[in-house]
């Protein structure tokens, strides 16, 4: 038993209980504030705040930590797959081989989709964003498979649940097909998960298409890497979506939505502008003194954690990939690549990132990866957001099946007027 925190307000002494978990912070317990003290705690931005308690992922921030489960991402990235990480976030365990036969039988039993889905896709303009599509189109499919969306239905929630792992690679590979005015390509189930999302992407009717399997193992790694990421923006949107009962399509709907953003999984395809945008290794000291400067809304993109501190280990196995997939390309010299090494050296030597433990994260490297693999920006955000499905997923089910759990509803501190009485227009 952890000692409880003591807490004095005015002439009360509180006693709050503190909850430990396996490792990492313990948490005060300071459910019962309000009601003995009539006050909140103000926390913007979740700085100091656990929203839940989850045993799904396990990041230590302040030694480059990221486990799956207990597993450590560069075991899963180095000996695993992508379909077998999301197995383990989803169930708990590694798979044997024969769940994990079944696994697979389940989920590519479900990646084609309704066939109306391609007649919906239509109505966009040939020119939306991919991840504008992406949200439509994932929200859509509440309306298209109403057979799974009572969530109290455990068979229910496991037939949303693969269907939405299963449907967003083809949903994915649609708005990228869509974007570039080319037919959509129906999966081949008989492929593995990423080879297949590869071919819907990238083959055309008129020729064979043979999926080079460097490739599809490195974006199959890349999916590992970014299959969960415990309380982020974007997962914590798709609890707080789902703690009011939302469907499952919808919640993970607004989780993409969340994602766009460029602070969070938009960092990818900024970072890939940015390193654009520099051009070339003699202007990064311009760019670096912007970054530095107060006065000066630029950020390097692809830089920074919130959570962590210190080298993000994702980005140590991304960077590893990079150079994997510019090598099996045959790209010598990747300009891009250049910037980005020169950059990351120069960053982690300054005294400004150094003392703002600002580091290289997982978006640094993925653009020049992805790009080499011939996916537009454009497209970069929608495959992280394909990766995610399934933490989104893991964390929204369980919470569902927390008996516990309620709805999510912050307070606020209020510093708007207080009550005034309303004036007729002809007298203000
Ligand atoms: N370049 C320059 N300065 C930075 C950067 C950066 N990329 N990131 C943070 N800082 C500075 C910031 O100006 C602040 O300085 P000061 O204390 O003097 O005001 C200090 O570092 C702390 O920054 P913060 O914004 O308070 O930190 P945060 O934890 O709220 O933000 C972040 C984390 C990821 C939003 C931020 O580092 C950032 O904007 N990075 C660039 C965008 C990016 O790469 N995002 C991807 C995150 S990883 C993938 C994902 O999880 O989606």
């Amino acid at each position: 038993m952890t000692t409880p925190v003591s807490l004095k307000v005015g002439d009360k002494a509180l006693e709050m209980p503190v909850k430990s978990g396996t490792i990492g912070p313990s948490v005060v317990d300071i459910g019962k504030l309000y009601a003995q003290t009539g006050m909140f705690t103000y926390d913007p931005g979740f700085t100091s705040t656990a929203s839940c308690e989850s045993k799904i992922t396990y990041i230590d921030g302040d030694e480059g930590v990221l486990l799956y489960r207990g597993y450590p991402i560069e075991q899963l990235a180095e000996h695993g797959d992508f379909l077998e990480t999301c197995y383990l976030l989803l169930y708990g365990e590694l798979p044997t081989p024969a769940q994990r036969a079944d696994f697979n039988y389940r989920v590519t039993r479900h990646t084609m989709v309704h066939e109306q889905m391609m007649r919906f896709f239509q109505g966009f303009r040939r020119d939306a964003h991919p991840m504008s599509v992406m949200v439509a189109s994932v929200g859509a499919l509440s309306a298209f498979y109403h057979d799974s969306i009572d969530i109290a239905d455990e068979n229910q929630r496991m037939i949303a649940s693969m269907r939405m792992i299963a449907k967003f690679p083809t949903l994915a590979a649609m708005a990228y097909k869509y974007s570039i005015g080319q037919p959509f390509v129906y999966p081949q189930n008989d492929l593995d998960y990423t080879s297949n999302f590869l071919r819907m992407c990238f083959a055309v009717p008129c020729e064979e298409y043979k999926v080079n399997k460097v490739l599809s193992r490195a974006l199959d790694r890349i999916f590992i890497l970014h299959a969960d990421h415990e309380q982020n923006a974007s997962t914590s949107t798709v609890r707080l979506a789902g703690s009011s009962g939302a469907n499952p399509f919808a919640c993970i709907a607004a989780g993409v939505a969340c994602l766009w953003g460029p602070a969070h999984g938009g960092a990818n395809e900024a970072a890939l502008k940015m390193l654009q945008e520099i051009g070339s290794v003699d202007r990064i000291p311009h760019y670096i003194a912007r970054a530095k400067d107060k006065n000066d809304s630029f950020r390097l993109m692809g830089f920074g954690h919130r959570v962590y501190k210190n080298y993000d280990p994702r980005a140590k196995i991304m960077q590893k990939t990079a150079h994997e997939v510019l090598n099996e390309l045959g790209i010598k010299d990747d300009p891009l690549l250049d910037i980005a090494i020169e950059l990351e050296r120069i960053a982690l030597h300054d005294e400004y990132f150094i003392e703002k433990k600002l580091y290289p994260n997982v978006d640094f490297y993925s653009g020049i990866t992805l790009k080499a693999m011939g996916f537009p920006t454009s497209m970069f955000t929608a495959l992280f957001a394909l990766a995610r499905t399934v933490g989104w997923i893991a964390q929204w089910k369980e919470m569902i099946e927390d008996p516990g759990q309620k709805i999510g509803r912050p307070r606020q501190l209020y510093t708007g007027n207080a009550r005034r009485d309303y004036i007729p227009g002809n007298m203000r």
